[in-house]
């Protein structure tokens, strides 16, 4: 069997040119995952229906032959399976039925775990689908940016309804973490017992933690979940994604045992070199790059994949790739990443 790009980083090997996966990388910038949300009528059909979940994710595979397919979900199908009333309305982003601290205690017992075995089933098609060399990633929500969503019901511009429901309801908030951790953990487990190679946790709003808060709120719960995913899947590879973590990633790594951390565009490549030294980094190209294209667009991907070819890393974004790139900039991308043109 061949030894995968991606996992051969994520055990620590130098790899040139490096593997290479967007965060996002299906999705609406794309006509033909436009086409197939049309037809499915809504975002969670495509993400409970394993035929439709296998095409999306496949579908940057085949126009790209990214070293990596990430699993067609959402960081939301675990409070979608707690009962929350996740929905996706059209150009507003996700909403949901904020829960209040007397509500905690009983999340538990509306959990339906069945609600995700149709993404099971899609992990199962996807891998059987893919090329032998290709990773097939899945992933999960990290516990706080969950927990941002289920209080407020929707994204807000600096989480401040979780961080106040954090600081007046200090327990049922840990309480809260620790629950979303067990049910991730679970639900990562599954994933790469269905043959997810790789699983990757994203905390997309880690950056507005103190530090004190960052600690215990954003890198404790991730902690618990590499934990129990590695007592059940011995050896399971893990990347741990917290956007805006800054000063906080040189401990981040340590505090979750992750095997390597994500970089969001604005941590300095100098920092990310040091990073380096400690393990595998993945990032960090700033996505609106993806939108201006070109020489502009190359120039700092190649800055990159530079700094950081004496050890090992994954190419990828800073964040999520936008609905408004030219899917041309993506096979240019590519090309200029593995140093084909
Ligand atoms: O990366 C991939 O290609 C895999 C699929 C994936 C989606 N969401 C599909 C999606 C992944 C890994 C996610 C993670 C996710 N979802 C995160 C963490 C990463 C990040 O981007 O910060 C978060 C915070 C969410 C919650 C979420 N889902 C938001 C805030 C939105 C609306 C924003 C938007 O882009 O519209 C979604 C919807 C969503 N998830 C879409 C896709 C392709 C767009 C839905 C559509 O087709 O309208």
């Amino acid at each position: 069997m061949v030894k995968r790009t991606l996992e051969r980083v994520l055990e620590g090997e130098t790899v040139n040119p490096p593997p290479i996966w967007l965060m996002r990388q299906a999705g609406r910038y794309l006509p033909e995952y436009r086409a197939l949300r049309e037809k499915a009528g809504g975002f969670l059909n495509l993400c409970y229906n394993p035929d439709f979940a296998t095409e999306v994710t496949l579908q940057p595979i085949r126009r790209y032959g990214f070293d990596a397919a990430i699993l067609f979900s959402d960081i939301l199908v675990i409070p979608d399976a707690l009962k929350c009333g996740v929905r996706f309305e059209k150009g507003e982003g996700p909403r949901l039925d904020p829960i209040n601290a007397d509500d905690i205690a009983r999340l538990e017992a509306r959990y339906a775990a069945n609600t995700l075995d149709p993404v099971i089933e899609a992990v199962r098609r996807i891998r059987a689908s893919l090329p032998e060399e290709t990773s097939l990633l899945g992933f999960c929500g990290a516990p706080w940016t969950v927990a941002t969503y289920m209080i407020a019901g929707k994204g807000t511009s600096d989480q401040a309804p979780a961080r106040l429901f954090a600081y007046r309801h200090r327990k049922e908030f840990l309480q809260l973490l620790d629950l979303i951790a067990d049910l991730s953990a679970d639900y990562l487990i599954r994933q790469l017992e269905a043959g997810a190679d790789a699983v990757q946790i994203f905390d997309s709003w880690a950056g507005v933690l103190t530090e004190d808060d960052f600690a215990d709120f954003a890198a404790k719960p991730v902690a618990r979940i590499v934990e129990k995913v590695r007592m059940a899947v011995p050896g399971a590879k893990i990347i741990a994604f917290a956007k805006g973590a800054g000063a906080n990633l040189s401990t981040y790594r340590q505090l979750t045992g992750a095997n390597a951390i994500g970089l969001d565009w604005t941590v300095p490549l100098s920092v990310a070199k040091t990073l380096q030294k400690e393990g595998p980094v993945q990032g960090n190209l700033d996505p609106l790059a993806m939108v201006v294209g070109g020489k502009m667009m190359e120039a700092r991907a190649t800055a990159i994949v530079e700094a950081l070819s004496d050890g090992p890393m994954i190419f990828n974004l800073g964040h999520g790739i936008t609905p408004d790139v030219d899917p041309e900039n993506v096979a240019a991308l590519v090309k200029r990443v593995r140093g084909e043109k």
